[in-house]
């Protein structure tokens, strides 16, 4: 075992500041700040966590966790249950979590996953005490190799006055080569990102680190947490036929080829579903900039579909992890990850000019999504990158099923209750229903082609008569401002948005 551990671990005086899990937690202390490798349940620091979880239970603490994106492992969950965490940001994705976070137990901050970086990197946050990062294997040099995400790994390992890795035995050497890490210097001092294709790289195969902030390696052999996404169902389904269906026009206006342009997909069962679609469509030779590459991402590789997949992290169901970490040679120069801050860039998603598919939980009859708040109050998981992606995108995608819990809720009501995605970065709206292309149009012809193309049928005469009375109240995005969230009070008191049912209720 330990020849296979110094195989590696390459820089030889870091051969001797291998610990326990227990000796690192031993330097953590109540208030300090932690920033944690990990993105949607791929990558995350594991064994630490764990072991501070454990010592908070004789020793009350609370830290502030920064991280790339959600972690895996149960570890939100059990960091929720144990009540360690004073603030948690930018994303989470966990039920245990985010009902802590709605009973405002603890403090969460939303955040454009692009900006973290920014704000760590300017000393906006709390500075990090310690960067806890999983790696695959560290340099002669001394540099880290993550592991299957990059997240904000770097920018941690960079401004944290310390550093502790955790090298994981269990995840897949071969991971070595698969990332491009690039600094972008401080604002204002920055040149322009050197990234103008998506397969192009630019950075470090590692992240480069002062070795003497390094203060342990600890070692570990847990997995990843699969992902948790379902397959595709006959509503997932029809929204990616009428995406396809949407793609295809463009092509037929000479505004795409059928190579399209960079994907960039959300996270969950529908973007997931959505990618499926593809699988099966015309268009070829695609290529794929987006933040989690999740299982769709692999069939389209395997099926030659895909030319290049460009990601921050590699969340995968169990099969799919089987097939593709003991298989990653079939992916060298395929594939590539980057830090969270490269693959949202503003920046680089405008030149690219990308495609950006997300999920919405709901739109409004103007096109103004809600990605984030159930009711306009109770946390979800977080708006992540779709923000990044959905302000710089060439075409702004929302996709979300016409409907929520069985019906008793409309996704497309008359105002959303929160906003995270203005009508001014929504391109295009699809349902299982049909897709309303939004570009160029103003609110008044917005609506009826929502109502008419994304609605539920339930839900579109409700829909009609809100925005026939809206017009006469007049104004350029008329509205009736004492109903705009009726609907949703309707549902938060009578479980549904249904008016002959709350009719009956009543
Ligand atoms: N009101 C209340 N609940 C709603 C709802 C609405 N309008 N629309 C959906 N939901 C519920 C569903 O019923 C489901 O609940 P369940 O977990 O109890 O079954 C849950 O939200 C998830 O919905 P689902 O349709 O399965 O979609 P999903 O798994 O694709 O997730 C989001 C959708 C919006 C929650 C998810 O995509 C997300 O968090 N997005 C924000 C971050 C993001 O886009 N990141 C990607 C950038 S790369």
């Amino acid at each position: 075992m330990e020849q296979r551990i110094f195989e590696r671990i390459g820089h030889r005086a870091l051969r001797e500041r291998i610990v326990t899990a227990e000796t690192a937690v031993s330097w953590i202390h109540d208030g300090m700040t932690l920033g944690l490798s990990g993105f949607t349940r791929a990558g995350d620091a594991k064994a630490v966590p764990m072991a501070l979880i454990e010592k908070a239970k004789q020793q009350p603490l609370k830290v502030d966790v920064y991280t790339g994106a959600s972690l895996g492992s149960d570890i939100d969950k059990l960091m929720a249950e144990a009540g360690i965490i004073r603030k948690r940001l930018p994303f989470q994705a966990d039920a245990t979590m985010r009902r802590k976070i709605n009973e405002r137990e603890l403090l969460f901050v939303d955040q454009h996953l692009s900006h973290t970086a920014e704000l760590v990197r300017s000393d906006v946050l709390k500075p990090i005490d310690y960067a806890i990062v999983e790696a695959v294997s560290i340099t002669e040099d001394g540099m880290i190799i993550p592991t299957t995400s990059v997240g904000n790994s770097s920018v941690f390992v960079n401004k944290a006055r310390r550093v502790i890795i955790e090298l994981n035995m269990a995840q897949p050497k071969a991971l070595y080569g698969f990332h491009d890490i690039y600094e972008v210097g401080k604002q204002g001092e920055r040149a322009p990102i050197p990234l103008t294709k998506v397969d192009e790289r630019i950075g470090t195969i590692g992240i480069p680190v002062d070795i003497a902030k390094i203060a342990g390696i600890v070692i570990t052999s847990q997995t990843d947490s699969p992902s948790t996404i379902v397959p595709p169902d006959q509503e997932t389904a029809a929204i990616a036929n009428h995406l396809i269906d949407f793609l295809r026009a463009e092509v037929a206006a000479g505004r795409l080829s059928e190579r399209l342009a960079p994907i960039q997909a959300g996270i969950g069962s529908v973007a997931n579903a959505v990618l499926y679609g593809l699988l099966d469509s015309e268009f070829y030779d695609l290529e794929v900039y987006s933040e989690v590459l999740q299982d769709a991402m692999f069939d389209l590789i395997d099926a030659g579909k895909v030319r290049f997949a460009s990601g921050c992290s590699m969340t995968l169901s169990e099969s799919k992890m089987e097939q593709v970490y003991t298989n990653l040679e079939a992916y060298q120069g395929k594939l590539v990850l980057r830090p969270q801050e490269i693959s949202n860039h503003p920046e680089i998603i405008r030149r690219l000019g990308l495609i950006s598919i997300n999920t919405a939980l709901e739109a409004d009859i103007y096109g103004n999504v809600n990605s984030t708040h159930v009711r306009g109050t109770q946390m979800m998981n977080g708006i992540g990158g779709s923000g990044d992606f959905a302000r710089h995108a060439r075409l702004t995608i929302f996709v979300t099923k016409s409907s929520a819990k069985q019906g008793a809720i409309s996704s497309i009501v008359p105002f959303v209750s929160h906003v995270d995605h203005t009508e001014h970065d929504v391109d295009v709206i699809i349902t299982e229903y049909g897709y309303a292309d939004l570009r160029g149009l103003a609110p008044v012809e917005r609506a009826p082609l929502i109502i008419e193309r994304c609605a539920h049928p339930d839900y579109r005469q409700p829909l009609r008569d809100y925005f026939n009375e809206a017009l006469k109240r007049g104004g350029h995005t008329p509205h009736v401002l004492e109903k705009a969230l009726s609907w949703h009070i309707r549902y938060e008191q009578y479980g549904t948005m249904r008016e002959e049912q709350y009719e009956l209720q009543r």
